[in-house]
C-alpha cells in the first residue's frame, strides 16, 4: 500500500510522534509511507510528497514541529482546491492519514463523504476537537504554561506586582484552565465563563487587603473584549482558513492596562504566544501521539476509512471523523470551578 502522511494548520509538539508511529508500521510491514509537505498545500498544488525512510524517522521522538512541515491552507480560496486534493489522493495514494485540528479534520470528513480512503488524527493545542479527551501539543503546552507560571511568580512576588499572562487558545479557554490551575494562577480568565473587569479587580484588592501584594492573572486569548469594556479591533487578520488572529486582539495588555487603571497596581504584561507550540513533547504527548497515530496505521491497512482515533478516558478508541468534525469542545463548568475555587 501507498500510505500518505500530512500535518496541517498550526504545529504542535508531539507531530513527529505520531508520523514516526505511523511511518515505522507501515515500513515494517513492507507498505510505502510518503510524508507530503505542507500540509493540503502538499496535495492541492503539484503533488509534494516523498518516501519517508526509516533514517528519515529516526530520532524524531522528541523533536517539536513536524519534519513534513505545515501551512494554513485555505482550500477553498482562489488557489484552493478540494478537487484537486481529491484527485491527488486517488492517483498517487492509497490511504491518506490527515493529522490537525478542527479545521483539518472538516476538510478529511468532506473527503470522506466523497469516497476518499482517508484517516483522520486529533492535533490541536487548543484541545477543543469535541469527542476526544486528547489532542496532540495540548500537554505539552499547559506544562509551558505551568512552567512559565512558576517562573513569573518569583518575579511577581519580589516586585509586589501583578502579572497578566495572556494564553493560546483560540475561542475556548482549554490552555489557560488548565495551564492557570498547574501553574497556581490566582485569577483565570477564558470565554466559556466571562468574568467582568470590576470583578476582576474586587479579587485582587480583597487579595491586598489580605497582605498579599501580587498576583498571577491568566488570561485565555479568546475572551470577549467587549464584555470587558473594549472593542474589537477594526481589522482582525484572517489565518487563511475563516478564522480570527486572537493574538491581534490584544486581550493580555488591555487587562493589564485595565486593572492599572481600577485598582492602581504595578501591572506587567506577558504573551506566552508561540512559545506553547514550540520545542520538545512532553512524555505524555509522545506516548498519546504515538497511540492515536498507530491506531491511525491500523485502520488505514484495515480499509476503515473515515474514522479517527481518539482518547476517552485514556483508551484509544475508532469513532467517525464526521462526529468530531463540527463544533467545539467548551471547558466544562466543573473545571472552572475547580479553577476558580482555589482563589
Ligand atoms: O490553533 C492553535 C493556535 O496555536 C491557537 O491557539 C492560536 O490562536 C493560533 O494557532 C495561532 O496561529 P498562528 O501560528 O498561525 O499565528
Amino acid at each position: 500500500m501507498r500510505i500518505g502522511v500530512l500535518t496541517a494548520g498550526g504545529d504542535a509538539p508531539g507531530l513527529n510522534a505520531a508520523v514516526k508511529a505511523i511511518g515505522e508500521r507501515a515500513l515494517r510491514d513492507g507498505h510505502e509511507i510518503i510524508g507530503i509537505a505542507n500540509g493540503w498545500a502538499g496535495l492541492a498544488k503539484d503533488f509534494d510528497g516523498a518516501k519517508l525512510t526509516e533514517a528519515d524517522l529516526r530520532g524524531v521522538i522528541g523533536q517539536g514541529g513536524t519534519i513534513l512541515g505545515t501551512a494554513r491552507f485555505n482550500l477553498d480560496s482562489p488557489e484552493g482546491g478540494r478537487d484537486r486534493v481529491l484527485r491527488a489522493i486517488d492517483e498517487h495514494l492509497d490511504a491518506l492519514v490527515a493529522i490537525g485540528g478542527d479545521g483539518t479534520q472538516r476538510v478529511t470528513n468532506w473527503l470522506c463523504e466523497r469516497g476518499a480512503p482517508v484517516i483522520g488524527v486529533p492535533k490541536t493545542l487548543d484541545n477543543d476537537l469535541p469527542g476526544t479527551d486528547f489532542c496532540i501539543g495540548f500537554d505539552t503546552a499547559i506544562n509551558i504554561v505551568a512552567e512559565s507560571l512558576d517562573r513569573l511568580h518569583t518575579t511577581a512576588i519580589s516586585h509586589h506586582r501583578v502579572i497578566v499572562v495572556e494564553t493560546m487558545g483560540r475561542s475556548t479557554g482549554w490552555v489557560a484552565a488548565l495551564g492557570g490551575l498547574a501553574g497556581g494562577a490566582d485569577l483565570i480568565m477564558i470565554p466559556e465563563f466571562p468574568v467582568a473587569m470590576d470583578q476582576i479587580v474586587a479579587h485582587l484588592n480583597r487579595r491586598r487587603a489580605a497582605g498579599i501584594v501580587y498576583s498571577l492573572v491568566v488570561v485565555a486569548e479568546g475572551v470577549d473584549l467587549s464584555f470587558l469594556g473594549g472593542t474589537e479591533p477594526r481589522e482582525l487578520l484572517n489565518e487563511g482558513i475563516g478564522g480570527v488572529r486572537h493574538a491581534t486582539r490584544g486581550v493580555g495588555p488591555f487587562v493589564a492596562a485595565k486593572i492599572e487603571e481600577l485598582g492602581g497596581f504595578e501591572v506587567r504584561t506577558t504573551v506566552l504566544g508561540h512559545l506553547q507550540r514550540g520545542g520538545s513533547p512532553s512524555a505524555r504527548d509522545r506516548i498519546f501521539a504515538t497511540r492515536v497515530g498507530t491506531a491511525a496505521y491500523d485502520a488505514a491497512v484495515a480499509g476503515k476509512f473515515g474514522l479517527i482515533p481518539v482518547v476517552r478516558e485514556d483508551n484509544v478508541v475508532l469513532v467517525p471523523i464526521a462526529s468530531i468534525a463540527t463544533g467545539k469542545r467548551k471547558v466544562p463548568r466543573e473545571i472552572y470551578d475547580l479553577c476558580m475555587s482555589l482563589f
